[in-house]
């Protein structure tokens, strides 16, 4: 009887607790900091933004910044908080601990799953998503430019069990800028230079690598790359299409490879299945301009 009283005070304290640390603790409509999301290795600072209406079970986009950027300027620069006012999505913006703020994707404990480092402090705070905002769990997305288009890559690989999707906007394959035992957030002068050049098995060996035994799906991917790329070389675009059909099982070649009315001239759409979509910029450098209506477009939001 006892034991059964002290059970339903607890549950009834963490049910207290959980209400208290949901999305009705968290302002609408600014970015706000949040903490306690679970284990934290590097003290990635995290900033929520809610808005006005949120959706039932909405979705959560993590949207993951460039190096020199930070949380505040990959809010403002974008339009993603904007349009969460239209489809009542929840947005998390991490914001890079590193001297240079780029994003640890060289490590191994970054590159596996629940290893450490700055990918376990976003996965961390995608579960609190879902533990205490009500976030949907099958609908959570990643997506970044550059140091976080290539975090992207290292979440979809290393967490594929977390996020639904992702968009990498002028990134690389996962795994390309791994420097074993080099320090955290190293920077590969080779994949950067588009020297890192792979079978598409050797590319899907890393991803299965990340995440041992793991047996379910893996993350849509929207890969972006513009072909005057002088930061990270238009080789790695291809790179990052030989790792997912592989991963996939598609076919090396597009299903289609198209133009698109409501993307500029010179941007082509190449589809490999639906798991899978590739679009090149001609003469566009880093980065391809961010496209949200077509990020939304391809998540299942708008
Ligand atoms: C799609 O077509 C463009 C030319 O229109 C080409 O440059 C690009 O490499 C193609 N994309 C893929 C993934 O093959
Ligand atoms: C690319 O083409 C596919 C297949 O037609 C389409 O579903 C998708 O919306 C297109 N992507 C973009 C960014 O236009």
């Amino acid at each position: 009887m006892f034991r059964k009283l002290a059970a339903i005070a607890t549950l009834f304290l963490a049910a207290l607790r959980a209400v208290h640390r949901g999305l009705d603790s968290i302002p609408a409509s600014t970015l706000t900091p949040f903490t306690d999301f679970g284990e934290n290795p590097n003290d990635v600072q995290m900033y929520v933004y809610k808005p006005a209406h949120v959706a039932a079970n909405p979705a959560l986009l993590v949207a993951i910044h460039y190096c020199s950027g930070t949380a505040q300027g990959y809010f403002s620069r974008s339009k993603f908080a904007q349009l969460a006012e239209t489809y009542g999505y929840v947005v998390i913006y991490p914001s890079s601990p590193h001297p240079d703020t780029c994003w640890d994707v060289s490590s191994d404990a970054t590159l596996t799953h629940d290893g450490g480092s700055d990918s376990l402090s976003i996965a961390n705070a995608a579960r609190h998503a879902v533990a205490c905002w009500d976030v949907a769990p099958a609908r959570v997305f990643a997506l970044g430019t550059s140091s976080g288009a290539m975090m992207t890559a290292v979440l979809a690989g290393a967490y594929p069990d977390i996020f639904a999707a992702g968009v990498v906007d002028s990134g690389v394959a996962f795994g390309c800028f791994a420097l074993p035992g080099a320090a955290e957030d190293s920077w590969s002068a080779r994949c950067a230079a588009g020297e890192l050049v792979r079978t598409g098995a050797a590319w899907a060996a890393e991803v299965a690598a990340a995440y041992a035994g793991y047996g379910g799906a893996y993350p849509r991917m929207q890969v972006w790359h513009g072909t005057a790329d002088a930061t990270l070389h238009l080789q790695n675009f291809y790179e990052q299409i030989k790792q997912w059909t592989t991963v996939f099982g598609y076919a090396a070649t597009p299903v289609s490879n198209v133009s698109e009315a409501a993307l500029p001239s010179g941007y082509s759409n190449a589809t490999f299945g639906p798991r899978l979509q590739a679009i090149l910029a001609q003469g566009v450098g880093h980065t391809v301009p961010l496209f949200e209506q077509q990020y939304l477009e391809f998540f299942g939001i708008a």
